[in-house]
């Protein structure tokens, strides 16, 4: 395990996302109801970047063509996506957010 600092909690509210930018990828942290959850940004449908979606609960929508996935197993809920999104472990120290990247 290899955990990186990758946001201030701070930065990711309950109920919000944010796109940090990891080793080269974009990932979205999302905060459910005071859980920080990492997976990929972007869609596995085509390049569209989940930041710009909305979170509800714990699923976030793609804002191109609608697919929702679970920011806790990447799972889309809708089509077009059929594909999961890669997740991270995540752990939080204090005021830190560190996401565990493969190497
Ligand atoms: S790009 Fe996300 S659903 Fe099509």
């Amino acid at each position: 395990m290899a955990f990186e600092e990758v946001a201030r909690l701070a930065d990711v509210p309950p109920g919000k996302t944010l796109r940090v930018m990891v080793g080269g990828r974009a990932i979205l942290l999302a905060n459910v109801e005071g859980t920080v959850y990492a997976v990929d940004d972007l869609c596995t449908h085509e390049d569209s970047s989940l930041s710009l979606g909305c979170l509800k609960g714990e699923f976030v929508s793609c804002t191109l063509h609608g697919s929702r996935f679970s920011v806790r197993t990447g799972e889309p809920q809708d089509p077009p996506a059929t594909e999961p999104l890669r997740t991270y472990p995540v752990r939080v120290r204090g005021e830190i957010v560190e996401i565990d990247l493969p190497r």
